[in-house]
């Protein structure tokens, strides 16, 4: 019975993968909307495509989010993990100090044995902040590291939660519903087109420049579906690891 889940499994993240034009598709059992151990398995999901794309030296970028965490927290000592370095992709997002992208570079260096650098940016930035912190030597030396990193691994929220969750102004909340804003990801808003709406002003990796670089989009959960229908719209992954529910809802959208 469980080499027939399995295969089921392995079945649906070939459709989906064909469905959404990512190359490789990693589905686990169960929904994470409802259980929190779904949420370890797209973890440990996560943390073996991880393995299999570092390689030595490398720079690996990382989002923030409670499904980073959960990768983050099944990350185990590596030889080959020991000799690279994690960063945060962007600055401060709004998000508790636990689910930051800092936090959990720092928690993946920690468990893998790899080296980490951090990077310090409030969240509310101004313009005029904005332009003189990336002049910043030590800013600007961190920059460099994020950008040449080989590997970026986030998670994707449902945009309406997200701007909820970073206690965004009721007038940017109004905003996002008339846009129409059905996803969010490295702190950008999408329509369901996967058209970007809004940008949250950090500094760090900006959507343009995923290229070339492996990115792997961990996300779960029915209720975040249309969320990653949408990123993947805008620009498809390298790899998605989902779990059932979500990968059910996802082959039913056009
Ligand atoms: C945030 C990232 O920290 O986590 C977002 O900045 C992402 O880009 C979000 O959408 C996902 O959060 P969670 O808790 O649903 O994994």
């Amino acid at each position: 019975e469980v080499v027939s889940e399995l295969l089921g499994l392995s079945q649906l993240g070939d459709r989906l993968s064909a469905h959404l034009g990512v190359a490789t598709v990693i589905v686990v059992a169960g929904n994470s909307d409802e259980e929190e151990w779904v949420k370890q398995e797209l973890g440990r999901a996560c943390m073996k495509e991880i393995q299999a794309i570092a390689k030595a030296n490398d720079v690996l970028a990382v989002m923030g989010g409670t499904t980073l965490a959960a990768v983050a927290n099944m990350a185990e000592r590596n030889e080959t993990l020991a000799s690279t370095i994690f960063v945060p992709a962007r600055g401060g997002l709004g998000e508790k100090v636990e689910i930051q992208a800092n936090t959990i570079s720092a928690e993946f260096a920690r468990r893998t044995g790899a080296a980490y650098r951090l990077l310090h940016v409030p969240d509310q930035l101004s313009e005029d902040a904005y332009h003189s912190l990336v002049l910043e030597p030590t800013v600007k030396d961190i920059l460099e590291v994020i950008k040449s990193s080989a590997v970026v691994i986030h998670g994707i929220g449902d945009a309406q939660r997200m701007a909820t969750r970073r206690h965004s102004k009721d007038l940017f909340i109004e905003t996002l519903e008339r846009e129409e804003a059905v996803a969010e990801a490295f702190g950008y808003y999408f329509d369901a087109a996967g058209k970007i709406i809004y940008k949250q002003r950090t500094i760090g990796l900006q959507l343009n420049e995923l290229e070339g670089k492996h990115v792997i989009s961990v996300a779960g959960g029915k209720s975040k579906a249309n969320a990653i229908h949408a990123f993947m719209k805008h620009r498809p992954s390298d790899v998605l690891v989902t779990d059932e529910a979500a990968a059910k809802e996802l082959l039913q959208h056009k």
